[in-house]
């Protein structure tokens, strides 16, 4: 990562932030080009994955709109809103990740005028985000100039765009055949020359990707799109193992949370119903005369307790 001297004069002279780290910019991902060591970069969508993809020392986190598809329900990308984006980009930039956050831009916020591309695309970084990305290549170079004319730092997205599923007839692989490959190496010089900062690759063969690499000055950034990238990509969901309903071929599974989820919720509904939940040390204990007056009045049940009153406050969460 390159120091920036402007950056670290100013926390030197900011004791409070001292303790943060430097927060990933567009700037200091595009310099990973050429650098060999690749970018890594998850999706997550709200405070606690972003704190947890964060701590794990990514370097971009992409609140995706695959909200869509893993949090919200919904068969494709198509549903969800600049609403709703926004809305995922805050609880993500609440956290302060050192990670550099990029908000996706949603179908149809970008296929829009100018204006209103540009406007949405500012209503994700007021959320947070220090950059957008959206799906396309030069049939989306005019959005892309306009966002970047508003200092916004735009990633491209290339290959399988799932905001064109119908378009693209499905969730296919792209690139496949000799014209094919060739408009996604065009599209990608044309984004990179108008200034895209990174273009993920998504679903495209290795060999297509490769070229890519070769080809542009920015990094690539694959999802199902082989080794030969900058960096690569996966949905938080996936990796984790929390989506189980469909698992491409391109995801590792690097653990099984929905299965450890679900052993540990049957664990304390076996508890509850064997009334072992809660104990006694999880209670809080009303002080003796207290539970005494109670019993008086209200009778055995509404109180009683041989347990030393808590004086402490009940700890919130956060
Ligand atoms: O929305 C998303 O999660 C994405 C990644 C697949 C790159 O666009």
């Amino acid at each position: 990562m390159a120091d920036s001297p402007v950056s670290n004069a100013v926390l030197s002279s900011a004791p409070a932030a001292a303790a943060r780290p430097r927060r990933v910019t567009a700037p200091d991902v595009a310099a990973f080009k050429g650098r060999g060591t690749p970018v890594v970069m998850v999706t997550a969508y709200d405070a606690p994955s972003a704190r947890i993809a964060d701590g794990a020392g990514v370097d971009v986190i992409l609140v995706g709109d695959s909200l869509a598809n893993v949090v919200l329900g919904y068969d494709d990308t198509l549903q969800v809103t600049i609403d709703d984006m926004e809305h995922h980009v805050a609880a993500v930039a609440r956290t302060q990740p050192r990670a550099l956050v990029v908000g996706d831009l949603p179908w149809l916020s970008y296929h829009v005028s100018t204006a209103d591309t540009v406007t949405n695309a500012a209503r994700l970084v007021r959320a947070g985000a220090g950059a957008v990305k959206l799906e396309g290549g030069r049939k989306r170079l005019d959005a892309v100039r306009a966002i970047l004319d508003a200092e916004i730092p735009v990633m491209g997205h290339l290959g399988l765009t799932p905001q064109s599923v119908h378009a693209l007839g499905g969730f296919r692989v792209q690139g496949k055949d000799l014209e094919a490959a060739r408009a996604i190496v065009d599209d990608a010089g044309a984004l990179a020359e108008a200034g895209c900062f990174a273009i993920v690759l998504e679903c495209v063969p290795d060999a297509v990707a490769r070229l890519v690499t070769d080809t542009v000055p920015v990094p690539t950034i694959g999802i199902g799109a082989g080794r030969h990238c900058d960096g690569q990509v996966l949905v938080f969901h996936d990796l984790l193992g929390l989506e189980e309903r469909v698992t491409p071929k391109f995801v590792r599974r690097y653990a099984s949370l929905a299965d450890d989820a679900r052993d540990a919720i049957a664990r304390f509904a076996d508890d509850v119903r064997g009334g072992r939940f809660p104990a006694s040390d999880e209670t809080y204990h009303a002080a003796d005369n207290v539970a005494e007056v109670m019993i008086a009045v209200y009778g055995d049940d509404s109180a009683a307790s041989t347990e030393p009153a808590d004086d402490v406050e009940a700890p919130h969460p956060t």
